[in-house]
């Protein structure tokens, strides 16, 4: 078969022969998107050099930022760091497989531009039987970023893979909705300290349980270990906001708004209303998306990015995300509503900006 010339395809994960089939790409250096529970993975060979440079190349991803790498066992973990460590055994020990990944100083056996040159390797094993069974039967770690274009919405379903990255990669498998919808939790250990780089799909009062975890404080200044910790990320097309009051005082606002458009002969923009639950009196917005029915934060974070997404194909003009406490997966979910709004928080900003 020739790798890179023909057409992405969707096929069915569970079919052995497609297994087969994405084993073999991966082989011989191509790309292939699989599911894992967080979210689709874009994957290559994580030790050649020349296939994890193409999935930068396809993802338009920067060099700067690294990659992830998927192992099936502990002692492959390991022998990507260049150390063993207690505590790093205590959290696999826990939570793999799982949506937790760790990144600790890197072995020579990791390829450059899967750390993108830093001292550091992120190494994570999967809580999926598909990607497992690749990754065992390659032989090799499968380097594999979210299989998303840079800087967008991670692919929760195998059609939005095909929708965003179309013809670059060589197969997409396709195993339906991922599970839990949100990235893997990052956490970076250093000795007995463990740091968040990135909140996800195991909450930090979980970790809590085994380590301590530092929160560093993001501010405008603040400048990333990892370009997933940027305040722009995650981002539609269309502009989106999050809304940094109750939805009482919105709705004032908006009636306000309202009242100010009919008075200027304005035509009121059509705004998409992405809450947690169900509204009632929403009349202000063309649509709604609720999350979850009855509040469950797995539910609505399951939902987040193929919420985004559809919402984002509605041609709106705005659309306006709910605020949720940030308690369990509160946190990984409130950071990718902000950064999908870019950092920026309120209405006013758009109300402002003269485009009404
Ligand atoms: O759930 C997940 O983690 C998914 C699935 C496919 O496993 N993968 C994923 O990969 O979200 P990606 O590339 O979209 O996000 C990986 C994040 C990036 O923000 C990157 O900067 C950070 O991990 N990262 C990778 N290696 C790192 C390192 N050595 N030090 C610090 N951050 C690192
Ligand atoms: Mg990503």
């Amino acid at each position: 078969m020739k790798i890179g010339s023909s057409k992405s395809k969707i096929v069915d994960a569970h079919k052995d022969q497609n297994i087969t089939k994405a084993v073999d790409i991966l082989t011989k250096g191509g790309l292939v998107a699989f599911p894992t529970e967080t979210v689709y993975g874009l994957g290559a060979d994580g030790l050649n050099a020349k296939a994890v440079a193409r999935v930068f190349e396809v993802k338009k991803r920067p060099s700067f930022d690294p990659v992830i790498v998927h192992v099936g066992t502990r002692d492959d973990a390991f022998s990507l760091w260049g150390e063993k460590n207690q505590l790093a055994s205590e959290l696999m020990n826990a939570f793999w497989p799982g949506p937790l990944t760790l990144v600790m100083s890197r072995s020579e056996r990791v390829p450059d531009i899967v750390t993108a040159g830093l001292p550091t390797a992120a190494v994570r094993m999967p809580d999926s039987e598909i990607a497992l069974r690749i990754i065992n039967e390659l032989g090799h770690p499968v380097a594999a970023p979210s299989a998303n274009l840079f800087g967008r919405p991670s692919p929760t379903t195998a059609a939005a893979v095909q929708e965003e990255l179309g013809d670059g990669i060589d197969l997409i498998l396709d195993n339906g909705p991922a599970k839990i919808g949100l990235e893997s939790t990052i956490i970076k250990i250093e000795g007995a300290k463990c740091t968040l780089l990135r909140p996800g799909g195991i909450p930090v009062e979980v970790i809590e349980k085994i380590c301590r975890v530092d929160q560093p404080v993001v501010d405008s200044h603040f400048s990333p270990e990892a370009p997933g910790q940027l305040q722009a990320h995650y981002a539609p097309n269309t502009q989106f906001t999050v809304m940094d009051k109750s939805y009482e005082n919105l709705s004032r606002e908006m009636q306000h708004l309202y009242d100010a458009c009919q008075h200027r002969g304005v035509a009121w923009p059509k705004i998409g209303l992405l809450s947690m639950r169900k509204k009632e009196n929403s009349s202000w917005f063309q649509v709604q998306r609720a999350l979850t029915e009855k509040g469950d934060k797995a539910e609505a974070a399951a939902r987040l990015f193929q919420e985004i997404r559809e919402l984002d194909k509605l041609n709106l003009d705005l659309i306006i995300a709910e605020t949720i406490d940030e308690a369990g997966l509160g946190l990984a979910i409130m950071d990718r509503i902000k950064k999908a709004a870019g950092g920026k928080r309120g209405i006013e900003k758009f109300f402002a900006m003269g485009e009404l």
